[in-house]
């Protein structure tokens, strides 16, 4: 195991300079990186000093090393984990044969779509989050926000050294194409729905890292068990970057329904926006929005892409090797409710075909663990109130639902009942002025906007009040 060099243009772990074909054609693709970071990377902070962490080493243990960067100075680089011995391909059709160091022929395709699906959700995240820093609630959010905008780059970085090492000329266009796909964008939009919708209040931005980064952490842990070795030590050291992503998500909206409830209580009328905070209700509305958005990224219910994908043993399920024995499937069942004629009837799919199905509900697990901490924040203010997550198959885009309507239970409702209820379940337009109402920045060390609790400590062995982003 090599230790990340950084005197080279590239920082990487993976010896870049004995491969100098490779290591030119990732120096001629850094400054499209570069361009791409300033048009569309945080709007009006890239020369302010920012306390960021940087990775020093891919071990587990202390990998990260904090300090003031400008951000267009960021040491964006190729950071895999450590090779294991003689690892082996987990499970599906070729489990117990030696995993593939090159991409093989016959899953070429395969493979290459999805390294690129995965890549294209990187950048997207950054344009989506290019404004919020002029609405940041404190320096200490200010900070997190530009942290997670700089490792989702990197995450591109990482990628993309995927797609020029393994995959040729193929590869080096995909490369490019990531580069020139914009979220939102009417012609050339990002691949999945969830990454063109827009991002602009920090509502929505504690929502997305919460559910849509969450999904990008179970999307990774079941490509850190495929067979394809380079993609599964890529995502393996993504996903312990990601892990802060999550808490940023998880501690933003605990922070702010804290502050809600507490607003709650203490206003005339039981409504935290009289106390300029954002209403309980408002937060529910948004948490089933970005639910919804971000259970179609698992694709489609019964699908034949995950079942090709798992017999070639490309993409597991959540942590495939600790957590279970088998790891063929080829002989289990998994029951999927799917509509007929209005209702719900249970039909019995094969197993490796309802594994999108199989990871979606992984997901949904570890989404209520921590909405249940959210409702002991809310509990711990005497409020009476609740949060939940509507069901799977709640204002679904994609997948077996799609073309039905559901009530958050899960109950099977005419359009019309949908049209009546819809404002009640999905953020309103009354909503998002709501809460653009009280976005505004607050740049002062230690200060908070009045609609969100501080969090309990800082980062970085600095506190709460520590300038975590210095300007000019
Ligand atoms: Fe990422
Ligand atoms: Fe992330």
């Amino acid at each position: 195991m090599t230790a990340i060099d950084y005197s080279s243009k590239i920082p990487n772990n993976v010896d870049l300079a004995s491969d100098k074909r490779l290591q030119r054609a990732l120096e001629t693709w850094q400054p499209d990186f570069q361009k791409w970071w300033m048009d569309v990377g945080p709007d009006g902070y890239q020369g302010a000093d920012v306390y960021l962490r940087t990775a020093v080493s891919a071990e587990p243990s202390g990998w990260a090393h904090f300090g003031y960067v400008k951000m267009p100075d960021y040491r964006w680089g190729v950071f895999l984990s450590p090779r294991e011995a003689d690892r082996t391909v987990v499970f599906g059709d070729h489990a117990g044969e030696p995993a593939w160091q090159q991409v093989p022929g016959e899953y070429r395709n395969m493979l290459r779509r999805m390294v690129v699906t995965q890549a294209d959700t990187e950048p997207a995240s950054v344009e989506q989050q290019k404004r919020l820093g002029k609405t940041a609630p404190s320096l200490y959010d200010m900070r997190n926000l530009f942290q997670v905008n700089v490792e989702e780059a990197r995450h591109l970085w990482q990628m993309v050294y995927v797609l020029h090492a393994h995959f040729g000329r193929d590869g080096r266009d995909e490369a490019d194409e990531l580069l020139a796909r914009r979220s939102g964008d009417a012609d050339k939009p990002r691949i999945l729905d969830a990454f063109n919708q827009p991002c602009e209040d920090w509502l929505s931005f504690f929502a997305f890292t919460m559910f849509t980064d969450r999904d990008g952490k179970f999307q990774l842990a079941a490509l850190a068990e495929s067979g394809f070795d380079p993609l599964a030590r890529s995502c393996r050291f993504m996903l312990t970057e990601e892990a802060h992503h999550l808490f940023v998500g998880e501690t933003g909206i605990d922070r702010i329904v804290s502050r809600s409830a507490e607003l709650t209580r203490r206003s005339p009328n039981g409504l935290a926006s009289e106390l300029g905070g954002i209403d309980l209700d408002v937060v529910q509305r948004n948490i089933n929005y970005w639910f919804a958005f971000c259970l179609d990224l698992f694709g489609s219910e019964i699908s034949t892409n995950a079942a090709e994908s798992y017999a070639a043993g490309l993409k597991g399920r959540f942590r495939e090797e600790k957590r279970f024995h088998h790891h063929d499937l080829r002989d289990d069942y998994f029951v999927v409710p799917v509509v007929e004629g209005g209702r719900l009837v249970d039909q019995e799919v094969p197993m490796r075909n309802a594994l999108n199905e199989v990871l979606r509900g992984d997901y949904r697990h570890d989404c209520e663990r921590v909405v249940d901490k959210w409702n002991e924040t809310i509990a711990s203010h005497g409020v009476d109130f609740k949060l939940s997550l509507p069901s799977t198959r709640f204002f679904r885009r994609q997948g077996l639902y799609r073309d039905s309507f559901f009530n958050p239970a899960g109950e099977p409702i005419d359009e019309d009942t949908w049209n009546r209820n819809r404002d009640q379940w999905l953020p309103t337009e009354a909503d998002r002025e709501a809460v653009m109402r009280v976005m505004g920045p607050v740049t002062e060390p230690g200060v908070f906007a009045n609609w969100i609790a501080p969090p309990k400590k800082g980062l970085g062995g600095k506190g709460v009040e520590f300038a975590y982003v210095r300007f000019d």
